[in-house]
């Protein structure tokens, strides 16, 4: 009994859709067409990470690793206009963005070892790591919708 009560004590918060609590994420203005750009450039992020880990499936380390340094990593920077849209964020979010871009990068060279070593699992881990990032901006920031 004791070992049920702690489970069944949080599972209100399991269930809970994360709308209907506080929303304590730190709103961020930018210009209409900023967000739709900042928008875009997300969509194009879950997709690489999707393409990322068929390619890992497939055992295609180098296309997984091109497709995060293309798309994620250092060298995706200029090409979705990254340093234009940071000037509208907080310190804090230019940071993850930065650090998002350091891991991607991290582990293009990961996935490249991987494909002589065939360490899929420190290929994986390199990969979670890109993912946290993820889910530390969007935990802490949201887009204002503006007017
Ligand atoms: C530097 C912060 C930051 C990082 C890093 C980040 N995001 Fe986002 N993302 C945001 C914000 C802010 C929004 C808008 C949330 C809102 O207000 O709706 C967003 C929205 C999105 C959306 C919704 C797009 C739409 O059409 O509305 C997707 C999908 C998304 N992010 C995917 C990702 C993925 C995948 C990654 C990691 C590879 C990632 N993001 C990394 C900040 C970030």
């Amino acid at each position: 009994m004791r070992t049920l009560a702690l489970p069944l004590t949080l599972l209100p918060l399991l269930v809970l859709p994360a709308s209907a609590a506080e929303d304590s994420r730190q709103p961020v203005a930018m210009p209409a067409m900023m967000q739709e750009h900042m928008r875009a450039s997300m969509r194009d992020h879950l997709l690489a990470l999707g393409e990322i880990q068929a390619a890992l499936a497939a055992g295609q380390y180098d296309a997984a690793a091109e497709i995060a340094e293309r798309r994620l990593g250092m060298t995706s920077l200029d090409a979705h206009g990254a340093r234009h849209v940071a000037g509208f964020m907080p310190e804090g979010m230019q940071a993850t963005g930065t650090a998002i871009h350091h891991a991607a990068s991290r582990f293009a060279v990961t996935a490249q070892e991987a494909a002589v070593t065939g360490d899929l699992a420190r290929a994986l881990g390199g990969l979670a790591e890109v993912t946290q990032q993820c889910v530390a901006c969007h935990a802490a920031y949201r887009l204002l919708p503006s007017p």
